[in-house]
Formats: C-alpha cells, structure tokens, sequence
C-alpha cells in the first residue's frame, strides 16, 4: 500500500471519533453529508450531461464516506463508490444504511483495481486526484478511466490545482510538475518515490498542476 494512503485511513478514524460525516468537514464546520465541497458544481454540471440510457451507471473514486455518490443516486444513476480507506467505506455503509441508498461500496485502490469494461456513463473524482501523486500511479488510474468510461461517457474532476499565491509552508513546492514534496527524516527505503535536495529527502504527498498541464495529463488517456 502506498505511502500516502495512511494519512487517510488516520483521518477516518478521527472523524469517526469526532462523529463527524465528511472528510471536509475534518477542516471546515461549513461542510456536511448533505452539503460537500463539490456540491455546487455538480448542481451545474449534471443538468449539463446527456445520458440517454434509461439505467445511467456512475462510479465515484475516493468516495470517501460517499455524499458524492449518494447526491449521484438521488439524481438517477446506479452507483459505485470506491475508497481506499476501510474506515470510510465502513462509514459510508452505515450512513447508506441509514438513508435506504444502494450505492454499492467498495474497498480498493483506484489506481490498482481490477474493474475492467464497465463502460460507466459517468465518472467522478470529488477532490481525490490531488492526492494521487506518483507518475505511475496517475498512469494507472487515468488507464483505469479509460478502460471503464463509455466511449461517450462523461469524466468530472474536482481538483485542488495551481494557485500563484498559495503558501507552501512546510513543503517544496515544485511549479513545473505541481508536486508538492515533504521531507522524510526516517524510514527512507520506504519511499520509492523520494528525491534528494541538498542532502535532505523528500517524497511527493500532494499534486497540485496548471490547469493546462491537467488538460493534458487527462488527454492523453
Ligand atoms: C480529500 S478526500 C475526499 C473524500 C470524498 N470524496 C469527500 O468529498 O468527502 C480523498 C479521498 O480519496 C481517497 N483515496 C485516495 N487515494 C485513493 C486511491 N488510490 N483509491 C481509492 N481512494 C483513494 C481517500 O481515502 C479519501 O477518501
């Protein structure tokens, strides 16, 4: 399992402490199940999609505890929601308990799943992509879109990208790949992916690319 899926799982479990409902919501009191950061777009772009098969089929990745796919569901589609995290998915069973929804929860890596040809009318990534930061693994899961979305499906991203004046604090920030590295003190065979600035180590933990540069990265799957 890849380094950075830890901090996730950690996270669930705080939440699930805290009694709380949504990754976000781990930062900000203005999130809730019913009201998730990428609400308000998927409020526009949905009226915007034209699916004309009667059942739609949608997947979501990096579900999380699952208001994206429940707010896809109450919008017709058939859903499958996918999650890293045991934690989530543990969570986003009992909140799907709850409301009577059908979304079919899976544990799994998006970027190693082994869903082949589903032919998906719709999918989407509700502020999971950032979080996918090797080269490999973002050939994996844009290889995975392509082999799962209908030839005339529809692929919705919401990112964190570049921002001019976005403060990186305790990372380097490096603006020609959009990654942003931490530095590893120990552990360091652990990471393949580490890089090695002034004799200090660091390994990728967020992607944040130019809009153009994302264009192209998703084009060219
Ligand atoms: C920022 S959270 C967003 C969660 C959810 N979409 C929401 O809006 O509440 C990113 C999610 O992506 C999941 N994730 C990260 N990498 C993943 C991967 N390779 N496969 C599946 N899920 C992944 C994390 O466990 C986490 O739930």
């Amino acid at each position: 399992m890849k380094y950075y899926f830890k901090e996730y799982e950690k996270g669930y479990q705080l939440l699930k402490k805290k009694n709380k409902s949504i990754w976000a919501e781990l930062f900000s009191e203005e999130f809730s199940f019913d009201k998730f950061d990428m609400l308000s777009f998927m409020e526009q772009a949905l009226p915007l999609i034209s699916i004309k098969n009667k059942h739609k089929r949608a997947l979501e990745y990096g579900c999380g505890t699952g208001a994206g796919a429940y707010y896809l569901e109450q919008n017709g589609f058939i859903v499958d929601a996918i999650d890293i995290s045991p934690t989530a998915i543990e969570l986003a069973k009992e909140i799907a308990n709850q409301r009577e929804s059908k979304v079919n929860y899976i544990l799994g890596d998006v970027c190693n799943s082994s869903l082949k040809n589903i032919n998906y009318d719709l999918i989407v990534d509700n502020y999971c992509l950032q979080g996918i930061v090797t080269d490999d693994d973002r050939k994996r899961l844009f290889s995975f879109i392509h082999s799962n979305l209908s030839s005339i499906g529809y692929y919705l991203i919401g990112s964190v990208i570049f921002k001019e004046d976005r403060v990186y604090e305790d990372c380097y920030f490096d603006e020609e790949s959009g990654k942003c590295y931490v530095e590893i003190i120990d552990k360091l065979n652990e990471y393949e992916d580490k890089i090695q600035i002034n004799n200090k180590y660091y390994i990728p933990e967020r992607k944040h690319p130019k809009p153009e540069n994302l264009k192209l990265e998703v084009g060219k799957c």
